[in-house]
């Protein structure tokens, strides 16, 4: 194995941060409140902690072992771990999964750059000004901004280049100190938020529609739904988790490691929850709004909710869109390290061209994918413009694939003596949960995949 001085985390917050940065991102601020507001709330609320212990978190483990047993990007590691077994492509699919969904992810995070500066000099305290309230205005800006030609377009190079050139420090002085840095921040704007937040008229309805299940909602949707949003939101199977286990000391805690990453995960997702659905509700919008949600209707929701308080409204839109870009950039530099260390490593590139081939590839096909939303919105495949085909294609279908082949790859194939070593630390450490995480592992992550994916396919229509 090409151990040697390969770089890694200088310490366990190190790691710690810079995985869960990967982890928290658009998927918990963005995503997750509009799939809990339109698939039923607490319910959703309470699968999907149950996907994320029983399925996610498993497979969370597995990426770790392949990453750190095999010292290598995840194009090499499934390779190295198993050489005489024919399932080094899975990592290969990782890698290509991980560089396609940078493509697009890249725009929507040129998108909180721009809501980000908007906030900060005033456009939404003057359009709700001058709007008397109607909503309309927020999105047609929306609907402008997306669909115009270069605008976007210019957010998502900046935003690739910000994260091109903290990954050209290096794993130490680039990726894990800006995680340093950036995670408090986070940590620090959503609580603010939050105390904002619960002291809004709104409170109590739109906690009540967070946390309290409703039993009667959850059916074979909502529990796929909760997967679906589980496996994104931890950024499995796009070859981050198993890179940056690349560079994870040997005595990490793997299973530690992961059930941090997988309550930090879960409680920024919350967190952002109790932010936006008293906000919400104060100004009784429907939480079941849609994708919309964060860029539509919350600039508007600040302005109205605080309406009496300029400033307080001014000063939450700034924190929660700066929020939403410190989220986002840290999982952009998890995505952009998955093919820099790929191509860095196989093709024996300095780390700066690596990087610079990725971040022009990804502003390349970005390009396309923001134009699909303007002027190239008629070029279509079966009904899907250029966005959403890279999201139907990385989200819906490369990541269950992975995810599952990963789960039957460390399930079934992977010598259990790696397992046990990676799981112990080489007998340093005792395993405790061996049994049920190796069942978890072997049956039911590999066919609750199998059903989020023939779900996403349409094959599941008629549950
Ligand atoms: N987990 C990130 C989020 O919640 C998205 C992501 C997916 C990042 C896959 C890296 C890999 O937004």
């Amino acid at each position: 194995m090409e151990k040697g001085n390969r770089a890694n985390f200088g310490s366990k917050m190190g790691i710690l941060l810079a995985t869960a940065g990967s982890a928290v991102g658009l998927g918990n601020i963005w995503r997750f409140p509009y799939q809990a507001g339109t698939n039923g709330g607490g319910a959703f609320l309470l699968v999907y902690v149950l996907c994320v212990l029983l399925v996610c978190l498993p497979v969370m483990v597995a990426e770790f072992m392949i990453g750190r047993h095999s010292q290598a990007n995840t194009g090499s590691a499934y390779k190295l771990v198993a050489p005489r077994r024919h399932w080094g492509f899975v990592g290969k699919l990782g890698v290509l999964a991980g560089t396609l969904i940078l493509c697009y992810y890249g725009v929507v995070a040129g998108w909180t750059l721009d809501y980000l500066l908007q906030a900060l000099v005033g456009t939404f305290g003057r359009m709700a000004a001058g709007s008397g309230g109607n909503g309309q205005v927020f999105s047609d800006y929306f609907n402008n901004f997306v669909s115009n030609p270069w605008r976007p377009i210019v957010c998502m190079a900046l935003f690739m280049l910000c994260s091109h050139f903290i990954l050209v420090r290096g794993v130490q002085k680039g990726i894990e100190r800006f995680s340093n840095i950036l995670m408090p921040m986070l940590f620090v704007l959503l609580l603010l938020l939050a105390g904002c937040a619960l002291t809004l008229p709104g409170c109590a309805e739109g906690l009540t529609f967070l946390f309290k299940p409703d039993f009667g909602k959850i059916n074979s949707g909502v529990v796929l739904a909760a997967m679906a949003q589980a496996f994104f939101s931890l950024s499995l199977a796009m070859g981050c988790l198993c890179t940056y286990a690349s560079y994870f000391k040997s005595d990490a805690n793997l299973m530690k490691t992961a059930c941090n990453v997988g309550i930090i995960d879960t409680l920024v997702a919350i967190l952002a929850g109790v932010v936006i659905f008293p906000t919400i509700f104060t100004v009784g919008i429907h939480p079941g709004q849609g994708p919309s949600l964060v860029f539509v209707a919350l600039p508007n929701v600040f302005q109205q909710a605080m309406g009496g308080m300029p400033v307080l409204a001014y000063l939450c839109s700034v924190m929660f869109y700066a929020l939403l870009v410190v989220a986002t950039l840290t999982s952009v530099i998890s995505l952009h390290e998955v093919g820099t260390a790929y191509l860095a490593e196989t093709r024996h590139l300095s780390r700066n061209k690596a990087a610079g081939i990725i971040t022009a590839f990804c502003i390349a096909l970005g390009v396309l994918c923001s134009l699909s939303m303007g002027p190239l919105k008629n070029l279509t495949l079966a009904g899907m413009n250029i966005f959403d085909l890279f999201d139907f294609v990385t989200a819906k279908l490369m990541l269950p694939i992975g995810g599952m082949l990963t789960a039957v790859f460390v399930g079934w194939v992977l010598s259990k003596r790696i397992i046990w070593s990676e799981l112990t630390n080489r007998g340093t450490k005792r395993m405790p949960f061996f049994i049920p995480f190796f069942f978890l592992l072997k049956y039911v992550a590999p066919i609750s995949i199998m059903c989020i994916f023939l779900n996403e396919l349409g094959l599941f229509s008629w549950l």
